[in-house]
């Protein structure tokens, strides 16, 4: 469909970076980026209306977003040359040609197109070698500028080299340690490189990240207090084996970054958590997960301690705590008793279904708010100690319970 479309405007058209690396790679990718030689944010209107999906344009950039049924999603450009007025900004754009819109681009392995036109269908355009740099595993830069221009690239060479087991260029690496010592993250902002960080630790086993996090200055972004030490790297190697337990129950999902940047932070004061949450622009659930997960786990640990607690006490401590602290508890204390009891609220208990509501305490003439709270934490206790589950038996509590 796209490839008639451009023949009907006459236009040039391509597709580029990640998607073609990952074909060639013979893996999926669902984020298709296309290039057109002229006028992107139409020709992606034309698209959506074609397919029948969705479109956002962005008329600065003159780009579009179609997004389809099927979860496919398609970015248009138009093919563009751009150059960066100060390192770290935002870059400038002007109309180019394929051979500029790919040299601005982050990585060899990412840097090349396939044609989508009739007469070169499928030709592969690879002005720097990136087929080669993929069959040897290697991440490159295209230019010694490219850290500079772009320090969140020091994060994504990390997630890529990561990702695919891949080794960094010798040059690449001189100048991402060299970008590292120019202290080049203080120049981006909180979002460009939040933004980042949660690709990269969204990664699976991602405490594996940590060393060259460290290696190439990304943790100076927080400050140059944080260093990762033995305790931290256990706790992160720890959160791999959680997700990934957690990602077998097929829950909803949590957000995995934020459970690294818990063990990152696991040293840090309470105020030094506020200043890095705010300077990453956190948004109000993540930032409040960062500043109270630490006195979660003091409490919890106050808490655990008492032997023959019931189910229904954990119950009531855990309910209402957000997930990603619950998991990042299981993965930080060592004690499997103090562990276990979380993974069974996860797993058995913090979708309790209770069946029982206000209403049908209300029909009993009770009318207090804090009371009929009462009444229904106490029907949910005995639900869960004594693994009631039946609508009927539920009712049969409560009726226990009010009598
Ligand atoms: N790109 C770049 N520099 C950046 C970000 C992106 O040069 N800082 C280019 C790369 O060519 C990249 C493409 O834009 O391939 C698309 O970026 P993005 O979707 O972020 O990355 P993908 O390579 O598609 O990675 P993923 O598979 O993780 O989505």
């Amino acid at each position: 469909t796209a490839s008639d479309l451009a023949e009907e405007k006459g236009v040039e058209l391509y597709i580029v970076g990640g998607f073609v690396r990952d074909l060639l790679l013979k893996k999926k990718n669902y984020d298709l980026d296309l290039v057109v030689s002229e006028d992107g944010m139409e020709f992606g209107k034309a698209l959506a209306k074609k397919l029948g999906g969705r479109v956002k344009t962005h008329e600065k950039f003159n780009t579009a977003v179609v997004i389809l049924e099927n979860d496919l999603r398609v970015d248009v450009a138009t093919l563009r040359f751009e150059y960066y007025e100060l390192p770290g900004d935002l870059p400038k754009v002007t109309p180019g040609n394929l051979f500029h819109d790919l040299y601005r681009r982050d990585f060899t392995i990412n840097a090349m197109a396939i044609c989508l036109n009739r007469k070169r269908f499928g030709d592969l355009i690879d002005y720097f070698n990136g087929k080669r740099d993929l069959k040897d595993r290697i991440i490159r830069v295209l230019h010694s500028l490219s850290f500079i221009d772009d320090p969140t690239r020091i994060l994504r060479a990390l997630r890529f080299k990561h990702r695919f087991q891949f080794k960094i260029g010798k040059t690449t690496e001189s100048l991402m340690l060299s970008a590292a010592n120019l202290n080049i993250f203080e120049r981006i902002t909180g979002i460009r490189y939040l933004k980042e960080f949660k690709q990269l630790f969204a990664e699976r086993n991602a405490s594996f990240i940590l060393d060259d996090f460290e290696k190439y200055g990304c943790l100076k972004f927080f400050g140059d207090k944080i260093s990762i030490d033995h305790y931290i790297k256990q706790i992160a190697l720890n959160i791999d084996s959680v997700l990934t337990w957690y990602k077998l129950l097929y829950k909803n999902s949590a957000e995995d970054w934020l459970l690294y940047l818990m063990a990152i932070l696991i040293h840090s004061k309470r105020d030094e958590r506020l200043k890095i949450a705010e300077k990453l622009t956190l948004k109000k659930r993540a930032k409040n997960i960062l500043l109270n997960y630490k006195a979660f786990l003091r409490e919890y640990s106050i808490f655990a301690k008492w032997q023959d607690r019931k189910l229904s006490e954990y119950y009531h401590f855990f309910k209402g705590v957000e997930i990603e602290i619950l998991l990042f508890a299981i993965a930080f204390f060592d004690d499997e008793k103090y562990r276990k009891n979380i993974s069974l609220y996860i797993d058995k208990y913090m979708d309790f279904k209770l069946y029982v509501s206000g209403k049908d305490v209300i029909k009993f003439g009770i009318k207090e708010g804090r009371e009929i709270k009462k009444i229904l934490d106490r029907v949910i206790s005995e639900a869960i100690d004594y693994h009631i589950t039946s609508k009927k038996e539920q009712i049969e509590i409560l009726n226990r319970v009010i009598s």
